[in-house]
């Protein structure tokens, strides 16, 4: 059907015949003759009707908007060359025209910007846009580029099943039913997790997968209901193994696919330093602000609001500098509370440095009134506020504080232009084991149960499980977690302590990963491994801010497919089978 694609049609084709297939990009009408830009993936060449040969003009001249077209005809040097395309100098000069389809009432036109409704429901004309087709080849290349890496290196690319068992909380699992079972349901794994431990159990050394997982969970830019992730596991390790085999995978692969240089060695911090300078576990360490806490200037102070959080061990007063602040606007400083308070702030205390010499005369600020010429002075010198600056100011929990200093860090960042641009990967370790949730009154794993805690000894771990550290490490690049992973608990008497300080008790443990604590009592080797998101790593290599670009059929923050139109009702047949009663929804 076709010779050559229309994108690579270049001076070795000069005076060759050719098929073509693609769309009509565009057709102009000149004097009497017809231009017809024809596209396939490749690209765009300009197609010549010349009057003289009457059948193919009367076709061209009919040619419609993103027409399903063949042509055959000869390539020839341009007159009037077009530098923005690379077929810019060479046209085809058509000798036959054929229309395999028409394209007719198009909800969209390629070239405009489309909503993302209409991009979503009409996937197939979104896809077609040269955009979406280079993003989407940058995810093929680096799906390519992983497992050539991997493949080289004698990681086994196993399968596990989709149809798994429901997770520990359950919560987030999506559930299948079994009509064989009634009552009974398969869950969509959240990832392998514990099958690719038990293939370290069975002596497959090194797996990697390239594996969809399911969440249930709230959706952002970077989150999807499924998605993909690059599952690896390894054998006999210990952290460093993990992450210097892995930091190299994806160090060759950003150059590889991406030509993007990072650094080598990636830097590292732990969890507390990242929520200590940047209110994140994710920092982007693009954008050059950090928080820097002011407790001991302001713990003496009558102002409660500061000086009570200063005073309490689990309190906090932080601060974020805003080089040039001073011009922010009431409106601009009342947008970065509103959005502080999103992240559970009761205020957001500014402060503008007019004039540092001439002391709180010098300043602008609502809380001025409550500050003293020492403790101005101590603040001004802790954060390096310079005449020009302001001072943003969060007083309260720790953890609510950095959540929400760290959210205005980067609207600040944003807003104000100083993300960088560059690619700033890093490490981030040493997480606490388990978060306490004070409304559930229980611990929660910070990463998953089965990640294992720096102390290597079951009593110490439950004498004091709020401070215990785990062998849990992230792989952050430009504020976006990558990766995440951890050496495993390989020991049943260390995994048994674990649920039990999560509150799952020894019934449940036994009805739920009886087969994992029975594989650990069968000789199971020290493993570890971590998985990255594809899709993130392809939106990080893609440019683009969306995950929804890099998925050919993603799902929209309300977890549907506008195209297909799911989920959707079943008949009352199809729910009897599976013994399934729906309640009304109201
Ligand atoms: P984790 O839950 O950190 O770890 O997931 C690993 C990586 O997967 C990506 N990711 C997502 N991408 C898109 N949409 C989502 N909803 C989503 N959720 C996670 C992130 C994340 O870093 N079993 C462990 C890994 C391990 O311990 O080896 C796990 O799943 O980039
Ligand atoms: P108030 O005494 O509540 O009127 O607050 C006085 C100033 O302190 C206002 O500018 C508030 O925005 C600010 N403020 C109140 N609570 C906090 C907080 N938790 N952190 C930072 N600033 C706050």
């Amino acid at each position: 059907m076709r010779s050559h694609y229309c994108g690579l049609i270049g001076a070795a084709e000069v005076g060759q015949r050719v098929a073509l297939c693609g769309w009509a990009d565009a057709r102009r009408d000149h004097g009497g003759v017809v231009f017809v830009d024809l596209r396939d993936h490749e690209g765009i060449v300009q197609i010549v009707a010349d009057p003289d040969k009457a059948d193919v003009f009367a076709i061209a001249s009919k040619v419609g908007y993103e027409d399903c077209l063949r042509v055959t005809g000869t390539v020839r040097v341009r007159s009037n060359i077009n530098d923005k395309i690379p077929t810019g100098r060479f046209e085809v000069v058509a000798e036959s025209i054929e229309l395999l389809n028409a394209a007719r009432d198009l909800p969209f036109a390629l070239h405009e910007n489309p909503n993302e409704e209409m991009r979503l429901k009409y996937r197939y004309l979104d896809l077609r846009r040269p955009a979406m087709q280079k993003v989407m080849r940058t995810r093929v290349k680096l799906v390519q580029a992983l497992r050539r890496w991997l493949d080289a290196r004698g990681f086994q690319d196993i399968e596990t099943p989709i149809l798994a068992n429901a997770t520990p909380e359950g919560a987030r699992d999506y559930l299948v039913p079994s009509r064989v079972h009634p009552g009974q349901f398969y869950a969509l794994p959240q990832s392998p997790q514990q099958f690719k431990q038990i293939l370290m159990i069975a002596g497959f050394d090194r797996y990697y997968q390239i594996a969809r997982c399911f969440r249930d969970e709230d959706l952002r830019a970077d989150r999807q209901p499924e998605f993909t992730q690059l599952d690896m596991e390894f054998a006999f390790v210990g952290e460093r193994d993990v992450q210097d085999c892995v930091e190299a995978l994806i160090r060759d692969v950003f150059l590889d696919v991406g030509g993007i240089e990072l650094a080598d060695p990636f830097p590292r911090m732990t969890w507390l330093e990242a929520m200590t300078r940047y209110g994140s576990d994710k920092p982007d360490l693009r954008i050059d602000l950090e928080l820097v806490d002011v407790a001991d200037a302001v713990k003496g102070l009558d102002f409660k609001v500061f000086s009570g959080p200063a005073n309490d061990p689990d309190g906090r007063v932080a601060a974020l500098r805003v080089p040039g602040g001073h011009e922010l606007s009431r409106k601009q400083l009342d947008d970065y509370a509103a959005h502080a308070a999103k992240f559970g702030a009761k205020g957001l205390a500014w402060l503008k440095v007019e004039d540092a010499a001439k002391g709180l005369q010098g300043v602008h600020s609502p809380v001025a009134k409550f500050l003293d010429e020492a403790t101005l002075a101590a603040i001004l010198q802790e954060t390096g506020a310079q005449n020009g600056d302001a001072l943003l100011f969060g007083a309260g929990k720790w953890k609510t504080v950095g959540e929400f200093m760290g959210a205005v860090r980067l609207k600040v960042a944003r807003e104000r232009g100083l993300v960088t641009q560059t690619w700033k990967p890093l490490w981030v370790t040493d997480f606490p084991m388990f978060e306490y949730d004070e409304t559930e009154q229980r611990y929660f794993a910070l990463h998953h149960p089965f990640t294992a805690p720096k102390v290597d000894d079951t009593a110490a771990l439950q004498a004091d499980p709020g401070h215990a550290v785990s062998r849990g490490y992230d792989m952050v690049l430009n504020g976006h977690e990558i990766g995440g992973g951890s050496i495993r608990i390989h020991r049943p008497d260390m995994q048994s302590a674990v649920f039990g300080l999560l509150g799952i008790g020894e019934d449940e443990a036994r009805a739920k990963f009886g087969f994992l604590l029975d594989a650990l009592k069968c000789g199971a080797p020290p493993h570890g491994g971590i998985a990255f998101g594809v899709d993130r790593l392809a939106m990080l290599m893609g440019g683009t801010e969306a995950i929804r670009d890099v998925i050919a059929f993603p799902k929209t923050t309300s977890a549907q497919d506008l195209m297909t139109d799911a989920p959707s009702p079943i008949d009352a047949k199809q729910l009897a089978e599976l013994h399934i009663q729906v309640l009304d929804p109201e």
